[in-house]
Order: C-alpha cells, then sequence, then structure tokens
C-alpha cells in the first residue's frame, strides 16, 4: 500500500492542509519520500531541510519525535528502522565567537548523512554531521554517532562505539 503522512506529497508538490505540529517543511523540492513511509510514524516529528535535502528511502518507519534537520543532505536508505526521540542533523551552529550568542553565529560543519538500507536507529539516538551508518546497522538506545558505523554493526554508547558486528544474511536464491 502506497501511504503518506498527512502534510507531505511524495511528488514534492505543496500538499494541503498541513497538519501543525507534524511536520515543518520551509522549502519546496527538499524532501523526498519513497513508498510506504511513514506507516507508522507518530506525532512531533519534525523535518527541517534549511537549505539542504531530506531523502527518505521505501518503507522507513518514524516513531515520534524525531527530528532530522538538513543543511546539507540527510539520506536514509530503505527501510530504515527509527524509534522515538531520534535526532539526526548534518550541521552544527557555530559557538566559538564570544561576541555573539551561538543562535546568532551561523551554520557549520555542514556534511552529509548517510544511514543504510535496513539500519535500526533506537530509542533516543542522535547523529550527527558527517556520518555514515552501513546497512542493517544497529545503534542502540540512547548512543550518540559521531564517527562512521560500518554495516552490520553494533554501536553504543556516548561517543558510539561499535561492540560487535556480524554477517549480513545473503538473499535467498
Ligand atoms: C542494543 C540492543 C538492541 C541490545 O542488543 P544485543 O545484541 O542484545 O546487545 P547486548 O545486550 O549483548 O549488548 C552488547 C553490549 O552493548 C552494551 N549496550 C547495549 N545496549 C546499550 C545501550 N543502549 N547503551 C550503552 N550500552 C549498551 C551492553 O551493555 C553490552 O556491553 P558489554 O559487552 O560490555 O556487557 C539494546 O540494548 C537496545 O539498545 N535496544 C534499543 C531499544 C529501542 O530503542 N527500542 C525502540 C523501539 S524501535
Amino acid at each position: 500500500m502506497r501511504s503518506s503522512l498527512p502534510g507531505i506529497d511524495r511528488t514534492g508538490r505543496t500538499p494541503a492542509p498541513p497538519v501543525p505540529g507534524t511536520v515543518t517543511r520551509r522549502q519546496e523540492a527538499t524532501f523526498r519520500a519513497g513508498l510506504d513511509v511513514f506507516t507508522s510514524v507518530s506525532a512531533g516529528c519534525w523535518l527541517n531541510a534549511i537549505g539542504g535535502t531530506i531523502t527518505v528511502g521505501d518503507g522507513c518507519s518514524f516513531a515520534g519525535d524525531v527530528t532530522i534537520s538538513a543543511a546539507a543532505s540527510v539520506t536514509l536508505g530503505r527501510e530504515v528502522l527509527v524509534a522515538r526521540g531520534v535526532h539526526i542533523s548534518d550541521h552544527d551552529h557555530a559557538f566559538t565567537d564570544p561576541g555573539r550568542p551561538a543562535r546568532r553565529q551561523g551554520i557549520t560543519n555542514a556534511a552529509p548523512v548517510m544511514v543504510g538500507d535496513g539500519a535500526w536507529l533506537g530509542h533516543n539516538v542522535t547523529v550527527t554531521a558527517g556520518v555514515s551508518i552501513g546497512r542493517g546497522a544497529v545503534i542502540a538506545a540512547g548512543a550518540v554517532v559521531t564517527r562512521d558505523v560500518p554495516s552490520y554493526s553494533l554501536a553504543v554508547g556516548i561517543p558510539a562505539q561499535v561492540v560487535r558486528s556480524w554477517a549480513p544474511v545473503p538473499p535467498p536464491p
């Protein structure tokens, strides 16, 4: 079944009416969603494209209170499982000018974030700028991912460290 979150149109056109408090879209053509996305989305997700691109592959599932913010690009592959409270950002706020508050120093460190097919981001995971998470990887609840995580690996903690890896199951013949 094709489904889409109310307020999101996979063609890129502006849908009507938007759903307040569910999704923020600041620009046209900055959000692309595949098929069967959002079949289990809950309230409070915030997709924020501030000059960047958010791409969500077929069959991804977002629980509630997921935030994705893109100044460069955030790309989720197919069938990515995103638990509640996950935050993914591909940039930071600049903060080293002592004469200005961070909120007035602009965006820095913008670098693409990639999450591979079939990955699982656990509850309250944070993914920081420039990180690639491999296919089938699992990020344990509460982890902060600051470096790449290889495919078919479990990463835990702050900063997230790989604690084990496994071989992918080959597809049936
Ligand atoms: C990672 C997880 C899936 C367990 O997987 P597992 O293969 O059974 O892993 P283990 O329990 O054997 O843990 C492996 C190691 O990682 C540690 N670990 C597991 N989860 C951790 C976490 N969230 N934070 C920090 N360390 C963690 C364990 O203590 C263990 O360390 P040790 O070897 O030093 O004892 C589970 O702990 C988890 O985080 N689940 C997420 C649940 C969630 O977010 N659900 C939302 C619904 S989508």
